[in-house]
């Protein structure tokens, strides 16, 4: 280790991978404190900008007053604090299914549905652009893994024909692909559900609260609901609070309850992200508005870079990829805009394909006009320095 490590380390750097912790400090909604600098927070998943909306910080205040600071045993022992069963039962109806089942994180409810409910009889076919989470679960998952090019339903129909299977048949997508902020065709693959029996598992996560006439995700968009084998977002994007759900039939999470080791060995959440997540999805369920100004913030900001010239590739909500290619090219425009007071993170592999490094700039709710005109102006000046546009 006292070797591999170091050298390691070093080979990262070189590749101008290496990764540093931001310590900051929130000054508003949208305005961070980083080293004593000011700066305005783009790459904040908090779309709706709830994060620190009274309503939901009352909500946690007051579930610490009445339940304590922490749940202190795992939800199958005594960490199942009444709450729960509010959150399930509400956000399942929300998104039109039977059950819900709260995680601690969405990264541990992936983790849960790959590896737990598919079996060495299935197949699973995975989308390439996966998160993480995704691609770590199915190496935990004894299924025979196919991976279809991202968003290419050819592929996929192809692959589905070519890979027979004793058992289920599995296609696993995000709905709004985490880094690249384009949808994925949920109603074709819903066409190949029909057609070929194939079961859909869907990661809302970047979906949830943001697409649909009503917010309620990535099916909405193409007018469905309900209509996944199994789907799951979390807490922490636009509900601005902390923690994951799935969703699904009764069997599904009776299943995930008696079988997911992220579910039954690790401690319930604290009552108070609970708390914030019940009045999230009230807020977000409640007031359609919030919504739809976060997409005139979308709309200002798109419209924006796009008529500078910036190419935002297949992107279309919130997450809008800069993609520049070179690690180091994308450090230097990281570094530019910092400079100018705009907080947005490199992206880089293996977060990212190799030679597909970007800037990952997000778009919230609560950017006030002024801030999204600057940070416009501060863009279009560093991408002209860059040669972007
Ligand atoms: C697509 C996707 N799925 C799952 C996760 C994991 O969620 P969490 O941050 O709650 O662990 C994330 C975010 O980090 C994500 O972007």
């Amino acid at each position: 280790m006292k070797n591999r490590l170091p050298r390691v380390l070093g080979e990262i750097k070189e590749k101008g991978n290496y990764r540093t912790i931001r310590y900051v400090k929130p000054l508003s909604t949208t305005r961070i404190l980083y080293e004593s600098k000011e700066y305005l927070n783009l790459c904040s998943n908090s779309y709706l900008s709830l994060h620190d909306h009274p309503y939901l910080v009352r909500a946690a205040q007051k579930a610490l007053d009445v339940y304590g600071a922490g749940t202190c045993s795992s939800r199958s022992v005594s960490g199942s604090i009444d709450l729960y069963k509010v959150l399930e039962e509400e956000i399942a109806a929300y998104k039109g299914y039977h059950k819900g089942l709260i995680f601690s994180t969405g990264y541990m409810a992936n983790m849960a549905i790959v590896a737990t409910l598919t079996g060495e009889d299935d197949i699973i076919f995975s989308d390439s652009l996966n998160h993480s989470s995704l691609i770590d679960s199915m190496r935990l998952s004894r299924a025979k893994k196919v991976v279809f090019r991202h968003k290419d339903m050819n592929d996929l129909e192809e692959k589905i024909k070519k890979e027979d299977s004793k058992g289920t048949r599995f296609v696993i997508t995000e709905s709004v692909f985490s880094m690249d902020g384009d949808v994925a065709p949920i109603d074709d693959i819903i066409g190949f559900k029909e057609k070929y029996g194939v079961h859909i598992i869907l990661d809302d996560a970047h979906g949830t609260g943001v697409f649909g006439e009503k917010g309620r995700g990535g099916e909405e968009i193409f007018g469905f609901s309900g209509k996944m084998d199994v789907q799951m977002a979390t807490f922490g994007k636009a509900f601005g609070s902390f923690g994951a759900f799935v969703v699904g039939d009764e069997i599904v999470i009776d299943y995930l309850v008696n079988r997911a080791r992220t579910f039954m060995y690790t401690t319930g959440l604290p009552p108070s992200s609970l708390g914030a997540s019940i009045a999230a999805v009230r807020l977000v369920r409640d007031n359609i508005s919030f919504k739809d100004e976060l997409w005139e913030n979308i709309g200002y900001m798109r419209s924006h870079l796009k008529a500078a010239g910036f190419d935002l590739k297949e992107s279309e909500g919130p997450i809008i990829p800069i993609v520049v290619g070179d690690d180091s090219k994308t450090i230097k425009m990281q570094e530019m805009l910092m400079e100018k007071g705009l907080f947005i993170q490199a992206i880089r592999p293996p977060t990212v394909p190799r030679g597909t490094s970007r800037l990952r700039l997000t778009v919230v709710r609560g950017l006030a006009k002024d801030e999204m005109e600057y940070a416009v102006a501060v863009l279009i000046d560093v991408g002209r320095e860059m040669r972007l546009i």
